[in-house]
């Protein structure tokens, strides 16, 4: 029933040369869902069915695909920069330290384009790839839906640069959070419930030692750590070595819920970024803390809004980049 009346909506828009873009008048930059309507119908279900199988074998991966949406977007925007590997022309953004021996992923994607490929050849770019793997990623963990918009194209270049710069720091103060946000045209709000995305995944010792040790340069703990949490995370994570030993961002890691919000109410938040939302002075974003961490529902309601907002950072389009044949390099 619904693909009926869409069909008459797109053959009216067809008829009448109403511009796709001004027809869905909430969208951004020219993305719209059903995008792959025609070209390829069988998008949408080949990522999913990819990732259920990829997900129930491995439940991290749904972090990692989450996250990695996140890195690609903050770079250049949502163009699958972050998906190019070493070459004579690219400099991969994989070796750029908040990504080195960080992210996960790659070869699920890998499996999706594959798959697109032998149905719908040359179509479905890898930077769409990445935000439905996103989507379905929450979804499967228990998180809300919402309709991806879709259309972006993959670049053509990846900067290390500017994956070192614009990607936010675990141990940044609530100011550089919000203004690394604000750069990319998000606000509080979406920087309060996005950060809501470390209900799920882990972190490395490397992220939050400073906060065990060496908070503020004087050979101290963070004094906003609960003390229990505190006492447990440094055997988890010791002054020297360790580096790779792994913590849950919070403690239900497999599960998209709301208590990383509560977490952050009782002094459980892992990473410096995560605890200075509440705990960093700034009124407005320890407000919509202590919100979501009442109303799951109100969180799930921003944090798709704040996906669909991050998703379509700076999209390439129209004749813009190209839809890549391998996710690793260009074609
Ligand atoms: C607000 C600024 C943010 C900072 C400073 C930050 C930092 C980090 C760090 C340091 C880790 C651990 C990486 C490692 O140890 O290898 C991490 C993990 C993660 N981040 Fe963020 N992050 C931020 C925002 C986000 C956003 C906006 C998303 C997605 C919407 C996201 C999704 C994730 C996920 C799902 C994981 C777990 C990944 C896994 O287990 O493989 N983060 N983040
Ligand atoms: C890619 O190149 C960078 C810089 O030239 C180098 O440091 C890195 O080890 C290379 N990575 C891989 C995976 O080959
Ligand atoms: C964060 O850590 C880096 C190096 O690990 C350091 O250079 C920087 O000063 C730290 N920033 C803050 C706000 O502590």
């Amino acid at each position: 029933m619904a693909s009926i009346k869409l069909f008459c909506i797109l053959i009216g828009m067809a008829l009448f040369s109403v511009p796709f873009s001004s027809a869905f008048p909430g969208s951004y930059s020219g993305l719209f869902p059903e995008y792959y309507f025609f070209s390829c119908p069988q998008a949408n279900d080949i990522v999913m069915s990819v990732l259920e199988k990829a997900i129930s074998n491995d439940p991290r991966l749904a972090a990692s695909l989450l996250r990695l949406h996140f890195h690609d977007c903050f770079v250049q925007g949502c163009d699958a920069s972050i998906l190019l590997d070493n070459s004579s022309t690219i400099s991969s953004e994989k070796n750029a330290g908040p990504n080195k021996n960080s992210l996960r992923g790659f070869e699920v994607i890998d499996e999706i384009k594959v798959k697109l490929e032998q149905v719908c050849p040359r179509t479905v770019s890898c930077a769409d790839i990445l935000a439905l793997a996103a989507r379905d990623s929450t979804v499967l963990s228990g998180g809300p839906h919402w309709e991806v918009p879709l259309g972006r194209r993959d670049s053509k270049t990846a900067s290390v640069s500017k994956a070192n710069n614009d990607i936010p720091k675990p141990n940044a103060t609530i100011q550089g959070l919000t203004t690394s946000f604000k750069r990319k045209g998000l606000n509080e709000e979406d920087l309060v419930a996005l950060s809501g995305a470390h209900t799920i995944g882990v972190a490395r010792c490397v992220t939050f030692r400073q906060r065990l040790y060496n908070q503020n340069g004087n050979n101290q703990p963070d004094i906003t750590l609960e003390k229990s949490f505190y006492t447990n995370l440094k055997t988890t994570c010791p002054q020297a070595g360790g580096d790779n030993n792994i913590s849950p961002l919070d403690f239900s890691p497999r599960r998209f819920d709301n208590t990383y919000f509560k977490l952050l109410m009782l002094g459980k938040g892992l990473l410096n970024s995560d605890e200075v939302l509440l705990t960093g002075n700034v009124r407005k974003t320890m407000d919509i803390v202590k919100n979501y961490a009442s109303d799951e529902a109100l969180f799930f309601q921003q944090f798709a809004k704040s996906m669909i907002k991050m998703g379509s950072i700076s999209p390439l389009t129209g004749n813009h980049g190209e839809i890549r044949k391998n996710c690793r390099k260009l074609n």
